[in-house]
């Protein structure tokens, strides 16, 4: 019996790993700032499935809370089996913006905390010889959409570099690199999704299913779908004036 830790794990993509987690028999053990969804999501699933759900209520934004998290990850008599780096939002605050407050925050809870969580779940699992890590990156981590974009490659490059340290101990790492998906994210980030076009949309279902399948196949970075398979093949070899400027055009057409 495997136990799988999941951060954001009460909402959309996050709550969607849960869901299907849960669903093949894992235990868990969920992150979030809202205790009472945290609760409710609990409750469901231990129901729903038969599981046992532990929840931890924590903003990891902050380091001390975080560090709850590290002690749950650390922990060896109910070891973790893998780590669901989810937890993140959009950001809506040009870099220019002489308050960089959402930009730090940015970087506190979708870089230093998947940071300190994979390294920790890195150590205890290499110790034992196997799990797995995965760090829900984004698509918009091969473009130039501002800090987001920022944060987002940042996230992949961790993860190729996590992946390089623990070649050949039994522990695989993952980016989860997803385009768009219907979740509390844009809505939120307060981003227009009117001018997205329906096949930019992918399932979360989907999404966390063909993840899952990439983790057991030992993938390093997990795209969703063929289309964006493609899309994230060409913008890999496109100039970057290229990139920059349907960047910009997608930029514009998402703040409102
Ligand atoms: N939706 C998309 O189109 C899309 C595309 C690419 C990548 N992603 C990435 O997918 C991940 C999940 O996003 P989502 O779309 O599922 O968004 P979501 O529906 O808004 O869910 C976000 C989850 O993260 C938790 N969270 C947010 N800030 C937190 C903090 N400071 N500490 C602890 N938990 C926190 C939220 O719970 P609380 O509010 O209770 O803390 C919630 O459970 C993010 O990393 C996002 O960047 C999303």
């Amino acid at each position: 019996m495997a136990t799988a830790l999941v951060t954001g794990g009460t909402s959309g993509i996050g709550a969607t790993f849960a869901r299907a987690l849960a669903g093949r028999g894992d235990d868990l053990v969920l992150v979030a700032r809202n205790s009472e969804r945290l609760r409710t999501m609990a409750t469901q699933l231990s129901r729903a499935y038969g599981v046992q759900v532990e929840v931890i209520t924590a903003d990891l934004a902050d380091r001390t809370e975080v560090e709850r998290v590290v002690s749950r990850i650390t922990e060896s008599e109910h070891p973790i089996d893998l780590l669901v780096n989810n937890a993140g939002f959009g950001i809506h605050s040009l870099l220019t913006n002489p308050d960089t407050s959402a930009h730090e925050h940015a970087l506190d809870v979708m870089c230093r905390a998947v940071l300190i969580l994979g390294g920790a779940a890195g150590r205890a699992m290499r110790d034992r010889g196997h799990g797995a890590i995965i760090n829900v990156s984004s698509t918009a981590g091969f473009i130039t959409m501002g800090g987001y974009s920022a944060v987002k490659a940042w996230v992949t490059t961790y993860t190729e570099g996590l992946a390089v340290e623990l070649a050949g101990s039994g522990v695989t790492v993952t980016a989860l690199c997803p385009g768009w998906v219907r979740t509390e994210f844009h809505q939120r980030a307060g981003i227009r999704t009117g001018k997205i076009p329906s096949l930019g949309w992918v399932d979360a279902d989907v999404l966390v299913r063909d993840c899952l399948d990439d983790v057991d196949r030992g993938k390093v970075i997990s795209i969703p779908t063929w289309r964006y398979k493609i899309a994230i093949s060409l913008a890999r070899v496109a100039p970057r004036g290229i990139i920059r400027a349907i960047s910009g055009r997608l930029s514009a057409s998402r703040h409102s």
